[in-house]
């Protein structure tokens, strides 16, 4: 296993997962990768690791540049284990080495790994470091994805190294962004949508910290590098951290039991497209949760459908409220539909869910009995449609 040289003495010593199917709960069906940097100056610096169960491989691509016993400077921009998991190994072999991070980084490490005789300096937003020829600064960014998550910002070189901000799950042959641009868009709005969506506000600041550096090259620690594509992953980022929708986007997700709720879904799909709309469907028999939050991030409109099962949803669409509720996003208008037999009002969790995001629900929950009928399906239409408030006819 070889490095790859990004820089002139700065290389790429990641790992990448093609194999990488489920990360805490999110589907990565295209794998992900590990990226850690290493940087050869007057001290030799690495910066991240990647998850334990790769450490030869990672170790392996040091090796190919330098000793890892050599290693004077350890950034350890997040805890998380995906990037920390080696560190104890770096830390074990590079004896001499000292490790940078936020306090909470230093917290969360004591937390995780037994870090007796390692030797930890905490930093802090507008700190610099000197490794030689290169200034390494830093600045938190908390909570973009754990307390205490940091860039790491190399002046002279105009790279940016903001772990998992950026970042996508996405194994592929290239280390940068010339390829497959609409993949790796669509990569990092999953990751976003999926990870950071909760912490819009402070992925503002950290943009507006940002703001002010000159930036070549976007180094994250998932997927690939931002080279030639900076401006378009830079300008995602402000609308996703705003919350800003697309008026034209509109996503269905639903379950069913014995297709009332599926033909009304397909009902409302063909109304919203008959009046301009781009409509996903997803059902969650088949669409894992991490995807169709994918299709949500960017829409205006979402139809949630469920029959009534036991006077309450099915819990494929109780697991999605759930998650929701906790990625929180905003600035939505909901249309709720389903079927039912015997118990009409029985949508309680997603009217409730919907309530608590705070977005518009202009029209009431459309129910149908049992199944539905050419009249049934004729009123869901103008319902659906009523939501809307363009039209490209
Ligand atoms: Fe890639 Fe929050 O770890």
């Amino acid at each position: 296993m070889q490095a790859v040289k990004i820089r002139e003495g700065i290389y790429w010593v990641g790992v990448k997962d093609w194999e990488l199917r489920e990360f805490h709960g999110y589907t990565t069906d295209k794998g992900s990768t590990y990226n850690a940097y290493l940087i050869m100056d007057e001290k030799i610096t690495l910066i991240d690791g990647v998850k334990a169960p790769f450490r030869d491989i990672f170790l392996a691509r040091i090796a190919s540049v330098v000793d890892p016993a050599k290693i004077d400077v350890v950034i350890c921009n997040h805890v998380e284990m995906d990037h920390s998991g080696t560190l104890p190994d770096i830390m074990g072999i590079a004896k001499n080495a000292t490790m940078y991070c936020p306090a909470a980084g230093e917290r969360g490490l004591k937390a995780h790994y037994d870090t007796a005789g390692w030797n930890i300096k905490t930093v802090k937003t507008g700190d610099s470091l000197s490794i030689g020829k290169h200034t390494l600064s830093f600045v938190l960014m908390p909570m973009v994805h754990w307390p205490d998550s940091m860039l790491t910002y190399m002046a002279d070189e105009k790279i940016l190294f903001p772990n998992d901000a950026f970042g996508q799950h996405y194994a592929t042959d290239t280390l940068t962004d010339s390829e497959d641009l609409d993949i790796i868009i669509d990569q990092a709005k999953k990751y976003y949508g999926n990870i950071v969506l909760p912490y819009g506000a402070q992925v503002q600041k950290v943009l507006e910290a940002a703001a002010g550096l000159p930036i070549d090259m976007i180094c994250p620690s998932h997927g690939v590098c931002w080279v030639k594509h900076i401006p378009e992953i830079v300008a995602k980022y402000k609308k996703w951290s705003a919350y800003e929708t697309d008026a034209d986007k509109a996503v269905i997700i639903f379950d069913s039991m014995w297709g009332s709720t599926e033909k009304m879904a397909n009902e409302i799909a063909d109304a919203w497209t008959a009046k301009g709309l781009r409509v996903t469907l997803c059902c969650l028999k088949t669409t894992n949760i991490s995807d169709a939050v994918n299709a949500m991030v960017e829409a205006k409109y979402v139809g949630f459908g469920s029959p009534v099962l036991n006077n309450g949803i099915m819990p494929p669409m109780g697991a999605f409220m759930t998650y929701i509720k906790g990625l929180a996003p905003k600035n939505k208008t909901a249309f709720v539909f389903g079927s039912y037999g015997w118990k009409k009002d029985a949508l309680g969790q997603i009217e409730d869910t919907v309530k608590a995001l705070n977005w518009e629900m202009p029209e009431p929950t459309f129910m149908i009995n049992w199944r539905p009928t050419a009249e049934s399906l004729a009123a869901l239409r103008e319902s659906a449609q009523k939501v809307m408030t363009i039209s490209r006819d």
